[in-house]
């Protein structure tokens, strides 16, 4: 039985209850994070508190939880659910108000929720094991904020299924430019040339701790060009290798977009070369 945390205690999850009128059900009024957890050894830990308080923050949501408090919280619920490869799933809601009413309530204290699932054991550089994504493309049709990482996930739900639907594994999200925005639960990159390109951060994309953490290597490690700017979709059209990147997976190589393969179809050199590096880096931050 998974043990979950809601608001002051730790419990079984089936235990775990909130009001139908807390704002995060009613409204998907709050913020949430998953946090990678190894063996009991958090993945970018830090960045993801931080990004987590920047959008609690941006969403007005106050909440006097410092690095160390959240910590305390992932290593307890890492430990009580077995240390073994597992999500650590956080949220912050507005909490339970006693009417529902757009404004933010006063006085109503937020809804802490902490719980794990299990996830892979850490990706390996290894072309031959390493799994092959494919995905379908889309325009994006979220909302203009899509940097603060909201529970208010329909758009991104509405937009995995539609690759999902058609036997994808994730759907590539494009802007009314035709440029690449990110895909509905990942960042997204592309290499020509030996050149790992990514769209830049702005209110379209989520600043992905993954995203961050693999520019910083490469840049770090400086063997391997990198470059933030926007992409066309006929630039991932006509890319070497396409990737995507989130915390349970890593760095996923593309090898089909829109059913056309990747390049020669094949997971490529540059994905291995990097995927290498984030793995003997990955616990620097
Ligand atoms: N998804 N973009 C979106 C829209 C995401 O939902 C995610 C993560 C990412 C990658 O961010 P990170 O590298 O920090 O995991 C990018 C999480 C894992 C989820 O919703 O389950």
């Amino acid at each position: 039985m998974s043990i979950a945390f809601l608001n002051d205690s730790y419990m079984p999850i089936t235990e775990a209850k909130i009001s139908p009128m807390d704002r995060g059900f009613l409204f998907g009024d709050g913020i949430y994070e998953v946090i990678p957890s190894y063996e009991g050894k958090l993945l970018g830990f830090n960045g993801h508190i931080t990004r987590m308080q920047e959008g609690l923050a941006g969403i007005g949501l106050g909440l006097q939880w410092t690095h160390e408090d959240w910590e305390t919280l992932c290593t307890k619920l890492a430990s009580e659910n077995g240390s073994g490869n597992l999500g650590i799933y956080l949220q912050v809601s507005r909490g339970a108000d006693s009417k529902r009413y757009h404004a933010f309530p006063q006085d109503v204290a937020p809804t802490i929720f902490g719980f794990t699932f299990d996830i892979p054991a850490s990706p390996v550089a290894n072309k031959e094991t390493a799994k092959r994504y494919t995905v379908s493309t889309s325009q994006d049709l979220r909302w203009q904020r899509c940097h603060i990482k909201s529970t208010a996930l329909l758009g991104n739900v509405l937009h995995f299924q539609e690759g999902y639907s058609q036997g994808n594994d994730e759907t590539l999200l494009y802007n009314d430019k035709n440029e690449l925005t990110e895909a509905s639960a990942c960042n997204a990159f592309i290499v020509k040339d030996s050149v790992v390109i990514t769209p830049p951060l702005d209110n379209q994309l989520l600043p992905g701790i993954t995203r961050n953490m693999l520019v910083d290597i490469l840049r770090e490690d400086g063997s391997i060009r990198v470059e933030e700017r926007p992409v066309t979709m006929d630039e991932v059209r006509t890319a070497d290798e396409v990737w995507i990147t989130s915390s349970t997976k890593e760095i996923g190589a593309v090898v089909s977009v829109d059913g056309a393969p990747v390049g020669d179809g094949q997971i490529g050199d540059i994905w291995l070369a990097a995927q290498t590096l984030f793995t003997q880096h990955k616990y620097d931050y």
